[in-house]
């Protein structure tokens, strides 16, 4: 049977089946399989509604199909779908422009995803460094619990061996240092060091808030010393913190700045956005991507960057945002296996004293989805046009599967 030919109507059980038989298997899934989304919901293939705390993990910020962005990529694709970067683009200019409005940077490189950001990142630091500094400058600090790609580079970046294991040897250069800890960086930064790579809020190492005055003193540390700070928000950027970019909360400005996920609303995309005097260090045929900022993803990044901006999202966000981790609070006084309740805007973690998974699934079988992260700590990132209402019922909900687990106070 030709599978693959448009108009043959399979069940999810058969596509499963067909996908434990022919895709890799690098993800382990839950056994739903989603065909449609419109704001907050998704649907799967037999017509169950849930409500989407996920966002594609962090991509979906408008929502599942903003009739902005599905415009926009739909009038793009009648007209221009690809073209070289031997050519200019009128989508990618007007995204770059756009991006460098409304932040820090002079200039933006455009990719297709959060690791080709950080591996654009990693090179630029070590080319500039190498020009301003001597040879020997190619080392970057990343943080303990960091996340930042699954590339070689990006991989050696993240600083978390779980993902390491199986594929030496990783790249040189890299040092780690404890999250949120200036005295470790301090202590880290030799005549080799050329950069500090960060997330402003760790995503994937459980929703981890840095401690006050924290950039601020890498900003201070890496102006003293001559070296480039990098700030990797593929997770937390594009609104998902109450601002556009979480960096905006503390007044401190990176010299590059990493951006994927949900840039585009959901079409891959990834950016690298750099400030004037270290960009120059990229000439023409240093760094590419065939695809890299092609007119259908920056047609869609443009729908993106301007909704969030025009549709009040960012002020939801911090609104819905702190009423949701309010919420949240008060359930961690009901139950004793909540440890504690972190993150900003619309990224907020719950750390339990005891494994999440089967909570996750609990919540889906109940029709909402929710994400896990480090092995305990629930992950909400609902799309920043969420309601009280949907966070009501969210809460609703997970008391009612917390009151399953006992062990009340
Ligand atoms: C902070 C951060 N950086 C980089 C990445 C990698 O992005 P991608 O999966 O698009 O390569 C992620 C993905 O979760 C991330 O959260």
């Amino acid at each position: 049977m030709e599978y693959w030919r448009i108009g043959v109507v399979l069940d999810s059980q058969t596509l499963m089946m067909l996908s434990e038989k022919y895709v890799a298997n690098t993800y382990a899934r839950y056994p739903i399989l989603l065909v449609r989304g419109k704001g907050t919901r998704v649907w799967d293939l037999e017509g169950k509604e849930y409500l989407d705390f996920v966002s594609g993990l962090a991509v979906c910020n408008l929502g599942h199909c903003h009739p902005k962005v599905v415009k926009a990529i739909r009038d793009q694709a009648e007209k221009l779908i690809h073209v070289s970067n031997f050519y200019y683009i009128e989508p990618q200019i007007q995204l770059a422009s756009l991006l460098c409005k409304h932040s820090f940077a002079d200039k933006v490189f455009f990719c297709n995803s959060g690791a080709e950001a950080n591996e654009g990142a990693i090179k630029l630091a070590r080319k500039y460094a190498k020009e301003k500094m001597g040879e020997n400058r190619h080392e970057i600090i990343t943080m303990e619990r960091s996340f930042h790609g699954r590339t070689m580079a990006t991989l050696t970046a993240t600083a978390q061996e779980k993902f390491h294991k199986g594929y030496a040897p990783l790249m040189p250069g890299f040092k780690y240092v404890p999250f949120s800890d200036i005295n470790a960086v301090k202590g880290a930064i030799d005549s080799k060091t050329c950069a500090i790579l960060v997330e402003p809020i760790q995503g994937e190492g459980g929703v981890n808030c840095p401690t006050e005055g924290y950039l601020k003193a890498l900003r201070e540390i890496c102006d003293e010393k001559g070296i480039l700070l990098i700030f990797d928000e593929v997770q937390v950027g594009m609104g998902r913190t109450g601002k556009l970019f979480a960096y905006e909360h503390e007044g401190v400005e990176p010299d590059m700045l990493t951006l994927a996920k949900s840039l585009a609303g959901g079409v891959p995309i990834g950016a690298l956005l750099i400030r004037k005097g270290i960009a120059e260090s990229f000439k023409p045929g240093d760094h590419a991507s065939t695809f890299g900022g092609n007119p259908l993803a920056t047609a869609a990044g443009i729908a993106a960057l301007t909704t969030i901006l025009e549709e009040g999202m960012l002020e939801n966000c911090q609104q819905v945002g702190e009423y949701f981790f309010t919420r949240l609070e008060k359930i961690g006084e009901k139950f004793s296996f909540i440890k504690e309740v972190r993150g900003r805007g619309l990224i907020l973690g719950m750390e339990l004293k005891i494994d999440g998974s089967s909570i996750v699934k609990e919540m889906m079988r109940r029709g909402i989805l929710i994400n896990c992260t480090m092995g305990n700590v629930l992950r909400f990132l609902p799309p920043l046009i969420v309601t009280k209402e949907e966070v009501d019922r969210v809460i609703e909900m997970l008391e009612e599967v917390f009151k399953g687990i006992s062990d009340q106070k």
